[in-house]
Order: C-alpha cells, then structure tokens, then sequence
C-alpha cells in the first residue's frame, strides 16, 4: 500500500478515511476520488484530488495509470434506502462502478478494498450471532448488489489473483459526514438533533436492535486488514465486524445520561422499517478477530461519550465559522 486512490471520498467513509491515510502514508500518496459534490475546502486542500464517475471506466483506469495506483479503497456507492428509491441507478453505480474498480485492478495490478454491510443478508439469515457463512437472500436491491459484490471480489481473487479484501459492514456512527440514505442513518441523526433540538423523532420502531460502528473503528478495520499478512486470510472479503448492537430505545437511553432533557419519539417509515427488519440483530465477527486481529474500542457508552464531545465542538466551530462551504 504505496499508492492510494479513494474513490467516494467525501463520502461517509472517505472523508475519514482520507485523512487518516494521508496522515499515515502522505498527502501526496493518497489521491481523492470525488464525484460531482464539491467536497469542503479543507478536503481539497489537503493533497492531490481528482473527480471521476467510477462508471467511466476509461478515466478511472487512466487515472489509476497516470497516478501509479496500486491500492484503491473503492468506497463510491448508494446506501440502502436511497438505493431502494433508484433501483436501476444503484444497480448501476454499486455494481457497474465495482466491476470497473475490479477490471481496473486487474490490468494494472491494483488491490482492492470492497465495503459490503449487513444488507448483505436477508429474512432468511440467522439474525442473532449471524455466521460469517451462510444464508444471504436479501430483499433489497442494496442487498443483492453487495453480494454481488463480495462474490466479484471472491471471483476477482481466486481467477486473476486480484488482492481484493472487505468487511461487512454494520452502521456507521460519526460526527464529519452525514451518511445520507442509509437504513442506519438515524443512529447519527440523533445525535445532531439532541444537541440543537433535544428531541429527535425515530423513523424506526424502538425496538429495533442493530449491528453498530463508531467511525474510528470502521477506519482501524480497513487498514488492518489491507496490511493484514495475506497467508492469513482463510476469507478474503466479507469479513462479517460488528462493535455493538443497540435498539433506538437504547441509543436515547444512553445519551439522556448525558442529556437529561433529551426527548425522543416514534414515526415509522415503513420503507426503512422493512429494510431494517431484514437484517441480523447481531453478527458473529470472530473469523475477522482470528484471521486478521479485528478488535474495535468502542462500545455504546464510550461511543456516546466521544460522539457528544466532538459533535458539540464542531457545531460551536460551525456556528462561530459558519458551515463548510458545498
Ligand atoms: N448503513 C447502511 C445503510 O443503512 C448499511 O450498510 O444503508
């Protein structure tokens, strides 16, 4: 890992993930991938960026050339509500775009980090301690373009020997990016709406319970397994990480104890809810803890602990500064 692209990259994951990269390897060494959003200022201004529509693959191989890429964490994607509103568009770019990443690598002899998630799985999946291997027949076009997508990445490794590794993911919780679409999405909306309103109004029931990640974990889970010895990996993409599991009830009992008033209510979107209701309750991750040392940091109250503080700051710095500008 010399030569990084990040493709998505003011994305909810990206716009971390860059950071912490180019801190690590070099700005120089990290090339931003963004698609048509104009990232914030800082993200521009910290090293060398590009835009790509990674459904062109012409550019995106051209760019991989010219930059000498030989790492691409292929983070671009359509989250699962949203992709549920544009069947045919995340279709398009969650699969087409992968499989430009894939051909890509594979003529240019890139390694490949693959996000999937627990939409991965379906109905019939074992919910609680859902193994690593088993049942997948989701009902949602999110879910049925990520296994598309770990098994791409499995074709990818064991016929051209492309270096592709991934986790699936759970919900991403952090303060930077708004995730934007996703069936999770509420599990960070909270926090902004206890902090400026203090009260928040749930799109899911209260006892739904699903897997969760603070960002700083999701982030130490991708490098580590990136850097991981590859004689190691039994897997290699779709590693099952998990750092808790929380119902919404859950989530706003724990920030009251830092915000009494904190108030929430219900209104269930049944879109969101369905999508919800389809996944595991509570993955087994300990393939990823033998094979490549997977361990996260952070539980619920550490996680709401460190997302208050932080949050608060960056709203004062937003309010005396005025936002980032789009
Ligand atoms: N956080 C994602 C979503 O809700 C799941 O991977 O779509």
């Amino acid at each position: 890992m010399q030569r990084i692209l990040i493709t998505g990259a003011n994305g909810q994951i990206g716009s971390e993930l860059l950071p912490e990269l180019r801190r690590r390897h070099g700005a120089e060494q990290v090339l931003a991938a963004f698609h048509k959003k104009t990232p914030d200022q800082a993200l521009l201004d910290s090293g060398p960026h590009c835009f790509i529509d990674v459904r062109d693959a012409d550019k995106l191989a051209q760019i991989v050339q010219e930059y000498r890429i030989d790492t691409i964490f292929h983070l671009a994607a359509l989250l699962s509500a949203l992709a549920e509103e544009h069947p045919q568009l995340a279709w398009d770019i969650n699969i087409n775009g992968l499989c430009n990443v894939l051909e890509t690598a594979r003529r240019l002899h890139c390694a490949v980090f693959f996000p999937s998630s627990i939409g991965a799985f379906g109905p019939q999946t074992p919910p609680v301690n859902t193994p690593q291997d088993t049942i997948q027949r989701p009902t949602t076009i999110y879910g049925v373009s990520k296994v598309s997508g770990e098994l791409l990445c499995d074709y990818y490794q064991h016929r051209y020997r492309v270096d592709t590794r991934g986790v699936r993911f759970p919900g991403l919780i952090s303060y930077r990016t708004p995730p934007g679409g996703g069936t999770t999405d509420y599990a960070v909306e909270i926090f902004h709406a206890a902090l400026t309103e203090g009260h928040y109004q749930c799109f899911l029931r209260p006892d739904t319970k699903l897997d969760m990640m603070y960002m700083p974990d999701a982030l130490q889970a991708m490098i580590r397994l990136m850097q991981a010895d590859a004689r190691q990996l039994l897997h290699r993409n779709a590693f099952n990480i998990t750092a808790m599991s929380f119902t919404p009830e859950q989530i706003a009992a724990e920030i009251q104890k830092h915000l009494p008033d904190f108030s929430i209510t219900y209104r269930v979107d049944p879109l969101r809810q369905a999508i919800a209701d389809s996944w595991p309750r509570h993955m087994d991750d300990s393939c990823a803890r033998q094979e490549w040392g997977w361990q996260p940091d952070f539980d619920l109250p550490g996680m709401v602990e460190d997302m208050l503080d932080k949050l608060a700051r960056q709203l004062q710095q937003e309010q005396s500064h005025g936002p980032d500008q789009d």
